[in-house]
């Protein structure tokens, strides 16, 4: 949920009539949270939590450290100055939101496909440990809220989820918090990982919660009943799987409507990647959904 999707009246009701939990989209990034050094502004985020809250449903953050929408003052830092202005942005929004939200998306997309760190400016700088620093802080501001690692391309085996797999393995034998890894799900039409149960399962088995956070399915457009019928399979296989994993806790789509998908604007040529169209009208992997869920 981003304010533009909540300000969209259609969108705010169909998401407050078919959604127990949302993500704040865009508002709770570091550009949208401290644009300036200390300066904290929880205007969007604050909207976005209040419209939760009135509609009965519960609101999972994201994300406090990326190397996307992280403004140019941060990655200019010195590294001292940057693990300790990575520490006062977890305090500040963790601490905001405490006990507001009940889970975190505290590090997002911090691997390469091949499994290597992502090389950005936070890992250039601080090194591996930056993580365990990320998950440390996050916990200490606020205690009660799950603390989930997330990226994409880590829903079935391969070398990137390895390195996740690798990541909360020794965090858990360090004593690192860690409570959940959010396999975002933004998938291709047909693509839904043979293997994404075992993985979703493999992670749980090391003590976690696991959870789809992103979910779309993507499509060359134009949509027509073929792509939407190999869709909506796409959304009751991961549905199932999901289902099948007792620690798997939640689905959440990256938006719910085409209107509002970021896929057209970054993927030219591409959308319809989600359960309702344009209009809202709930399409084949809408029903899919409720299949799987009943
Ligand atoms: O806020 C500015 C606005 O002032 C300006 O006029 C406009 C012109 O381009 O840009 C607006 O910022 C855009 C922002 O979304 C808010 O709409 C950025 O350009 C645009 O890049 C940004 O895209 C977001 C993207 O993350 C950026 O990395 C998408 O909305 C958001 O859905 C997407 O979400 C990510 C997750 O956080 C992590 N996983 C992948 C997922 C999809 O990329």
């Amino acid at each position: 949920m981003t304010v533009s999707e909540l300000e969209d009246t259609p969108n705010r009701v169909l998401t407050a009539r078919e959604a127990g939990v949302i993500t704040v989209g865009n508002e709770l990034k570091w550009d949208a949270t401290e644009p300036s050094r200390g300066q904290f502004t929880f205007t969007g985020g604050d909207r976005i939590w209040a419209g939760a809250v009135a509609a009965g449903q519960r609101v999972r953050g994201h994300t406090l450290v990326w190397h996307n929408q992280t403004p140019q003052w941060v990655q200019d830092l010195p590294a001292d100055q940057l693990r300790q202005a990575m520490l006062d942005h977890i305090r500040e929004v963790a601490g905001h939101y405490r006990g507001k939200v009940f889970a975190w998306d505290v590090v997002n997309e911090a691997f390469e496909e091949n499994g290597s760190r992502r090389q950005s400016f936070w890992q250039q700088k601080l090194g591996d440990g930056y993580l365990a620093e990320a998950f440390r802080a996050a916990r200490a501001a606020d205690p009660d809220a799950k603390l989930y690692y997330n990226d994409y391309n880590i829903d079935g085996l391969g070398a990137k989820s390895d390195a996740v797999y690798e990541l909360v393995r020794s965090f858990k034998q360090q004593g690192v918090p860690i409570d959940g890894v959010g396999l975002q799900g933004h998938l291709l039409l047909g693509g839904v990982p043979a293997s994404l149960q075992q993985n979703l399962q493999r992670f749980a088995d090391l003590g976690v919660d696991v959870a789809i956070t992103e979910l779309d399915v993507r499509m060359t457009l134009p949509a027509d009943s073929t792509k939407l019928a190999t869709q909506a399979s796409d959304y009751g296989a991961v549905a199932r799987s999901c289902l099948a994993v007792p620690r798997c806790v939640g689905i959440t789509t990256w938006a719910l409507s085409d209107k509002h998908s970021w896929i057209p604007s970054v993927f030219p040529g591409q959308g319809a990647a989600l359960p309702f169209d344009e209009a809202f009208a709930p399409k084949p992997a809408y029903q899919a959904l409720v299949t799987a869920f009943s």
